[in-house]
């Protein structure tokens, strides 16, 4: 793995661009980047079609302004796991953003399968709702409006798949409250994006990695849609008492 100056080195050229980006926009009082995508993929996607709608997401994040999901290629992580449980599963997601990852899972499910997804923005819960809509899955997906830490206080479980994907410094404590309230299934996974360095030293990795009850395998990657290094852990329980 690089260190975190190498990454932030790699990292410039995009950083410049989205300052322009960022400034265009403002000049030009363009919606939230949320409300423009939403926009986009109403105008370009097909509806009812998922693999459309989210086609047209990494178009307009390659294309027009950067969206923070967790793209294709780190996607495909969330893709596997479904497979392995299957399509009935029962999702946990902390972070919807605009209801990428929520549909990429969403697409593999059945009827009775479940994703729960939270996110602390009003304004984001709401797009990705309507963007859900628009590709047809919006009845598999519960979006809570709420900080995580206080939304998983009520929430009920168990989860088969948990997918860490927020404010990065509430990973661990976020996954604490998890397994103290019996959230996540015997056998169930967590998925946690951006531990990669440009993301800075993240406790949550060595915490995970060093529990016996977890197996946990670091899977490198990119930043969603850049050439920056990064990386995703993937921690499947081992079943049996839980370790605190
Ligand atoms: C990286 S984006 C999520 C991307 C999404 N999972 C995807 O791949 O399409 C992070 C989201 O986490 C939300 N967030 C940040 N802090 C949070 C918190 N404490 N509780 C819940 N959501 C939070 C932000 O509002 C933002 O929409």
């Amino acid at each position: 793995m690089g260190t975190v100056w190498q990454a932030r080195l790699q990292a410039l050229p995009f950083a410049l661009k989205e300052g322009w980006r960022f400034l265009r926009a403002s000049i030009r009082r363009e919606p939230d980047r949320r409300e423009a995508a939403l926009d986009f993929a109403r105008r370009t996607a097909k509806a009812g079609d998922p693999d459309s709608v989210l086609a047209a997401l990494d178009r307009f994040a390659r294309e027009d302004r950067f969206l923070m999901n967790v793209g294709p290629e780190k996607g495909l992580l969330l893709v596997e796991e479904i497979a392995k449980i299957g399509p009935d599963a029962r999702i946990l997601e902390l972070g919807s953003f605009v209801g990428y990852s929520a549909i990429l899972m969403a697409r593999q499910l059945s009827d009775a399968g479940r994703i729960s997804s939270i996110d602390v923005s009003p304004e984001a819960s709401a797009v990705a709702r309507a963007m859900a809509e628009l590709a047809g899955v919006a009845h598999r997906i519960e979006f809570l409006t709420g900080s995580a830490s206080e939304r998983l206080e009520s929430l009920e479980g168990p989860f088969d798949l948990v997918f860490l994907d927020h404010w990065k410094d509430l990973y661990q404590p976020n996954t604490e409250k998890i397994l103290a309230r019996g959230l996540l299934a015997e056998d169930g996974v967590i998925i946690a994006d951006n531990l990669g360095p440009m993301f800075g030293e993240n406790p949550y990795l060595a915490w995970m990695q060093g529990r016996s009850d977890f197996e946990s395998r670091y899977v490198e990657g990119h930043v969603e849609y850049q050439s920056i290094e990064d990386g995703a852990l993937v921690s499947r329980r081992r079943g049996g008492a839980a370790q605190s």
